[in-house]
């Protein structure tokens, strides 16, 4: 029988080639490349060290990612797409604000709020503004995390073009944002209420005691294994009660699995532990 080596050896090659660039990459960085959709993430890297004329993955790990720390912070920064807006999917937003967070702030007055993979810091501002808006945010707590430390950085600094905003009503751009040149600053008073941390959804610790865990299109990378503990982590991560927000593809399937109900469409609510 022929083996499937000998009818295609140039994708065997390129398969190789590709895991044992995912074990240097686990290896030199606590990245779990094998935890992302394989073909997706393949293309994404490719047409990147394309561009920078590296000739194969094994030259773009010993010969980049390995020796240069430019390329090692671009290489994370091209792993995912980072875009984002704030209120992203406006009608998301009207739904936590009308029905999830009343009910959310019926029991307690402080709410501990996650925003996970939350990039350059649309996400955590966004519920940051709403929260003002909603309650008087200063009894609230938002934690803001991603595995990209100068994405992190960038979320600090705050700084936004028009584009980024463009959802945003004008009475939030002059109460939340300071206008500079060639784009807005978020001012302090809302800055100072998130706390920043570097976190791999993938590999670390999950805090507890949530109220609200806001993690949108960040789970479209990753494989079902994946997905599925991570919803495990979620589920521990959260009080009895609280809610997952997911981004706009990606529904839960089968939520009661891992302990959630659908609160309404892309929102779980916790209803019991899981192990
Ligand atoms: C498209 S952005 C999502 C931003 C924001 N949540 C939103 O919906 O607008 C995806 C983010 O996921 C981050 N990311 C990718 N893999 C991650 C991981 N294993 N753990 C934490 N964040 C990760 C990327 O760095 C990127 O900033």
């Amino acid at each position: 029988m022929q083996t499937q080596s000998k009818k295609h050896p140039h994708k065997d090659y390129i398969n190789n080639d590709y895991t044992s660039f995912v074990h240097k990459v686990k290896k030199k960085t606590g990245i779990d490349l094998s935890m992302y959709k394989e073909a997706q993430m393949k293309r994404r890297l490719r047409s990147f060290f394309e561009k920078k004329e590296f000739s194969s993955f094994e030259d773009f790990f010993y010969n980049g990612i390995n020796k240069d720390e430019d390329v090692l912070a671009e290489f994370l920064e091209r792993m995912t797409i980072n875009v984002s807006e704030f209120l992203r999917n406006p009608k998301r937003w009207e739904i936590l604000t009308d029905v999830i967070l009343p009910r959310l702030l019926k029991d307690r007055s402080k709410l501990k709020v996650w925003s996970a993979a939350c990039s350059t810091g649309e996400e955590p501002y966004t519920l940051s503004i709403i929260l003002d808006q909603y309650s008087g945010r200063k009894s609230s707590s938002i934690l803001a995390t991603d595995i990209d430390e100068a994405i992190l950085l960038r979320a600090k600094t705050g700084f936004y073009t028009e584009k980024a905003l463009k959802e945003l009503s004008k009475d939030m751009l002059l109460h939340y944002f300071i206008k500079e040149t060639s784009g807005y600053r978020v001012k302090d008073t809302l800055r100072n209420g998130i706390r920043f941390k570097k976190h791999n959804l993938l590999a670390d610790m999950f805090e507890t005691g949530f109220d609200l865990i806001v993690c949108r299109n960040v789970l479209i990378y990753f494989t079902e294994e994946a997905k599925h503990n991570i919803y495990k982590e979620f589920n521990k991560a959260l009080n009895v009660g609280g809610v997952l927000f997911v981004g706009s593809t990606e529904q839960i399937f089968n939520p009661a699995r891992y302990g959630f109900e659908a609160e309404d469409t892309f929102f779980y609510k916790k209803i019991n532990k899981v192990e």
